[in-house]
């Protein structure tokens, strides 16, 4: 791929990843976000979604590029270029939810903090995160689902920052191989912590569930062959260093 198509392609990944952050800026701006029932929680709910959607298109390059070298094209192998980049997406909708956790959900005094800030007090930020602390730990010990999502989070944190050339060099490329394979156990993490969730009776998250299922079927199987088809090839060196 030249210069040119992976600028335009890298401005379309942006784009498709920052519309839903767009369009819930957009809802804010024309009151369609106060309109809901609870905008709070329709926030959470949004970057939740979003966040484990992205997060499972990452997870769908690998497959459907090995799927498509298969069928004998090399069209999508330009997918993997912007794996990086969707993963960071993912991330960044991940951290927009925890933020609204944070920040909203569990009640944290905005209108104080700015208030605090306008007349001088550059403290007042970590002053209002330190009264709402007690309530987020009780939060973290209670629910488990609340357990699982951080988990997750924290995985994907650890991802962001080894994501860089820099850190690949660092760790050598085995190790961050290993290492950035942690992406499918987030995405596991993130379908529990939506089961964990809903109410009994309940099963919305059947259709992320499904969708990482049937990810990690394709890279089991491609696992499967890949080992089957070294096996041979390692016996015939072990053979020939024999002699
Ligand atoms: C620090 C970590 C996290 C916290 C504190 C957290 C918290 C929450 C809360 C409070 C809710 C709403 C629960 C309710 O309505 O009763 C929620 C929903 C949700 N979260 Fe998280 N979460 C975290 C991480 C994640 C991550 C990493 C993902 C995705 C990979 C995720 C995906 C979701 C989804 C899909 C929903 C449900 C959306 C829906 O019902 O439509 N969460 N989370």
């Amino acid at each position: 791929m030249n210069d040119r198509r992976m600028v335009i392609g890298k401005t379309v990944v942006h784009a498709l990843c920052l519309l839903p952050a767009l369009a819930l800026v957009r809802m804010y701006f024309n009151g369609a976000l106060v309109a809901q029932a609870d905008p709070v929680s329709y926030i959470t709910h949004f970057t939740g979604n979003w966040a484990l959607w992205i997060l499972l298109a990452d997870l769908a390059i690998t497959p459907l590029r090995r799927l498509s070298q298969r069928a004998g094209r090399q069209g999508l192998n330009v997918l993997v270029r912007f794996r990086r980049m969707v993963g960071l997406y993912a991330f960044f909708y991940a951290t927009l939810h925890l933020l609204t956790y944070v920040l909203l959900f569990s009640g944290y005094n905005v209108p104080a903090t700015i208030a605090g800030l306008e007349a001088g007090r550059v403290l007042e930020p970590w002053r209002q995160l330190q009264l709402i602390w007690p309530a987020i730990l009780d939060d973290l010990q209670k629910r488990k689902f609340i357990q699982v999502g951080l988990a997750s989070w924290a995985i994907l944190f650890l991802l962001a920052v080894t994501s860089p050339r820099r850190a690949l060099q660092a760790i050598g490329g085995k190790n961050w191989q290993r290492l950035h394979r942690l992406i499918y156990l987030a995405g596991a993490l993130g379908c529990v912590h939506y089961w964990w969730l809903v109410k009994t009776g309940v099963r919305t998250p059947w259709k992320v569930t499904a969708v990482l299922t049937v990810l990690l079927l394709i890279r089991m199987a491609f696992w499967i062959s890949k080992g089957a088809k070294s096996a041979p090839r390692r016996q015939a060196t072990q053979r020939q260093g024999a002699y």
